[in-house]
C-alpha cells in the first residue's frame, strides 16, 4: 500500500480557545488511529499547520474532510510525496503558545511571526519534525 505525506497550511476563521484546540486533538487523536493515520497540528498566529502521513486513499480522504471544516480557509497544500516510512509515529499538537523552541525555529528561518503559507515543502517538514521532537502536547 502506499504511503504519503501530506502538509498544508490554513488560517483559522476565528479566534481559537484551548478548548477549541484541544477537540480538534481528540478528533483526531482517535478518528486517526482508527485510520492508521499519524501527524500533527500546530497553532499560532491564527495559522495551522499539519502534516499527515498514512495510506494515500485515507489521508486523501481526511484531507478534504478536513479541508471543508468551517473553522479555517485559505487551505493551500505545501507538500504531498511518496514516503516509505512515516516520520510522525503518533498523533500530535504542537502548540506554540510563545514557547522558546517556536521562537528559535522561526528566527532560524528568520520569519518574525509565524506564516505558514510561506514555508518551502522543506521548511514546513523540518520545522514539524522539530516541533514534535521538543514540543509538549497540550
Ligand atoms: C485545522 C484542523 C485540523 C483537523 N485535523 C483533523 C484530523 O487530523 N483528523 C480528524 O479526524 N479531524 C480533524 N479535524 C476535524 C475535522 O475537520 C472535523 O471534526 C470532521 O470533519 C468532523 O466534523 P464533525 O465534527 O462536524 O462531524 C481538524 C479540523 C481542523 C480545523
Amino acid at each position: 500500500m502506499k504511503q504519503v505525506r501530506l502538509i498544508y497550511s490554513s488560517a483559522v476563521t476565528r479566534d481559537m480557545s484551548l478548548q477549541d484546540l484541544r477537540s480538534i486533538l481528540d478528533r483526531a487523536r482517535s478518528n486517526n488511529s482508527e485510520l492508521n493515520i499519524c501527524g500533527m497540528l500546530c497553532y499560532e498566529n491564527r495559522y495551522f499547520l499539519q502534516v499527515l502521513e498514512g495510506e494515500r486513499a485515507s489521508v486523501t480522504e481526511l484531507f478534504i474532510e478536513i479541508a471543508d471544516d468551517p473553522r479555517h480557509d485559505d487551505i493551500e497544500l505545501i507538500a504531498f510525496d511518496y514516503i516509505d516510512k512515516p516520520l510522525f509515529d503518533n498523533w500530535k499538537m504542537g502548540y506554540a503558545g510563545g514557547s522558546p523552541i517556536f521562537h528559535k525555529l522561526l528566527d532560524k528561518l528568520q520569519m518574525e511571526a509565524f506564516e505558514p503559507g510561506r514555508l518551502t515543502p522543506r521548511q514546513a517538514l523540518a520545522f514539524l519534525h522539530h516541533l514534535s521532537n521538543h514540543q509538549s502536547e497540550i
